[in-house]
């Protein structure tokens, strides 16, 4: 994650947040933001609400955990065969909203969607907790099932079917690739009279600009 370890204490700090003083690449803002979300200690600071739009235009949001981001873009998994997955394969867009109440910080991405590379997708699995490695195998993500102990026999199964064997990563599994074009970043301030930048990829240069709030 190129950008992960950068701290500063002027871009990230509240009081100072300005359009002309901004990183002219939002991805290194980003990066200042998760910071200080992880120095906070926000429990589940990646978790984001992502959202996919159907072939009927109707929306759909749900909470995902952010794995990845870098300057190509923003990174989670999930089940390939999943409702999510159907809707970003008929309509590879989607955005994403997190907020963090102790910090009055809010971040907005938009963007077009990716398959993750079958290599990158294979490396984040591999670093998974076995139990987690299971799970994958053993959940048809949003499918109805009868009862608890259906999922519990599945897992059963799975665990024996890899029982001394590595356990690789389903083909239904893995991650995409949010490439974004447009990131927009919320700090409350006083009076309701809150800061809020947006970068927009216009002919591949980010335009900074300040919106009312
Ligand atoms: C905090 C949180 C994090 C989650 N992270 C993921 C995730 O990284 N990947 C995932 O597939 N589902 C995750 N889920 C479950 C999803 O919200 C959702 O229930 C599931 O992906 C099915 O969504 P779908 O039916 O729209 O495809 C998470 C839920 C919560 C509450």
């Amino acid at each position: 994650m190129k950008y992960k370890t950068q701290i500063s204490s002027s871009t990230s700090n509240k009081d100072n947040f300005d359009e002309g003083q901004v990183s002219a690449d939002p991805l290194e803002l980003f990066a200042l933001w998760i910071n200080d979300a992880h120095q906070a200690e926000i429990p589940e600071h990646n978790a984001i609400a992502l959202s996919t739009v159907d072939t009927g235009g109707k929306p759909h949001v749900r909470m995902v955990l952010l794995k990845k981001f870098d300057s190509e873009g923003f990174v989670f998994f999930t089940n390939y065969n999943s409702p999510k997955a159907k809707q970003l394969s008929e309509n590879p867009k989607a955005a994403f909203v997190l907020f963090w109440s102790l910090l009055e910080k809010q971040i907005r991405v938009e963007g077009s969607i990716q398959i993750l590379s079958a290599n990158a997708s294979d490396e984040y699995f591999d670093s998974r907790p076995e139990g987690s490695k299971i799970g994958a195998w053993a959940s048809p993500q949003s499918q109805p099932i009868p009862n608890r102990q259906y999922l519990e026999n599945l897992k059963s199964d799975f665990e024996e079917a890899f029982q001394d064997k590595p356990i690789k990563r389903p083909d239904f599994w893995g991650g995409y690739l949010l490439k974004p074009d447009k990131i927009e970043f919320w700090q409350g301030q006083p009076d309701r009279l809150h800061n809020r930048i947006e970068y927009s990829l216009v002919e591949g240069e980010w335009r900074i600009q300040r919106l009312a709030p």
